[in-house]
């Protein structure tokens, strides 16, 4: 894929989609919406009349067929001329077939301020370390977990009292300013992908 201007979105959900609903808020347009297993974001975007591609993680065999699953994935988006993704709580890691058709156009947010506490407990990792701060990062996505270039990120204080529960809701406030921020940015050309840094 070549640097251009990204127009047809697509957002990766798994659950409750507080930033999914962040960007309909602020009219991001967007063409599909995909989920790997039953969720609200789900249910929301079909209320809202966006097209949605379930493709449930549990019918692709007991260990997982993950080059399966991407090559579903893949065949979907490319189905809607699909030029942008946007992963949004999606918890399902994606083959690197994705990965390599999608160069540079696949993005993520991350509880943590990356590099630091990759991986699916960012929240719980942070509190153990006793860190002082947090935050989200907004980033390109690749083939390795949590990787790839940094786009944007904003941090939070980490209070004494905090649960997991606290101090993600304290982090997803700003993810849900930035990632749409972000997103506006790459599809009206401010923000050229892959090479340029917000
Ligand atoms: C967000 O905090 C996002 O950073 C995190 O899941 C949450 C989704 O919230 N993603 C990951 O942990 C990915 N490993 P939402 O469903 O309310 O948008």
């Amino acid at each position: 894929m070549s640097a251009k201007t990204p127009k047809n979105l697509a957002v990766f959900v798994s659950g409750t989609g507080s930033n999914f609903e962040a960007m309909l808020k602020e009219h991001i347009p967007i063409k599909l919406v995909v989920a790997d297993r039953p969720c609200k974001a789900i249910d929301r975007a079909k209320e809202v009349g966006i097209p949605t591609a379930l493709i449930e993680r549990k019918n692709f065999g007991t260990s997982f067929d993950r080059g399966l699953y991407t090559q579903k994935i893949l065949e979907v988006l490319q189905t809607h001329g699909i030029d942008l993704v946007a992963m949004a709580g999606f918890m399902t890691i994606l083959g690197d077939s994705l990965f390599t058709t999608y160069d540079g156009y696949i993005l993520n947010t991350h509880p943590s301020l990356l590099p630091l506490f990759k991986g699916d407990h960012a929240v719980k990792d942070a509190l153990e370390a006793r860190a002082k701060e947090t935050g989200c990062t907004i980033h390109i996505a690749t083939a390795d977990l949590d990787d790839g270039p940094i786009l944007a990120q904003r941090s939070v204080p980490i209070l004494p009292n905090d649960s997991i529960e606290t101090l993600h809701e304290r982090i997803k406030i700003e993810e849900r300013k930035l990632y749409p921020e972000v997103l506006k940015n790459i599809l009206v050309g401010n923000l050229v992908l892959p090479q340029t840094v917000v």
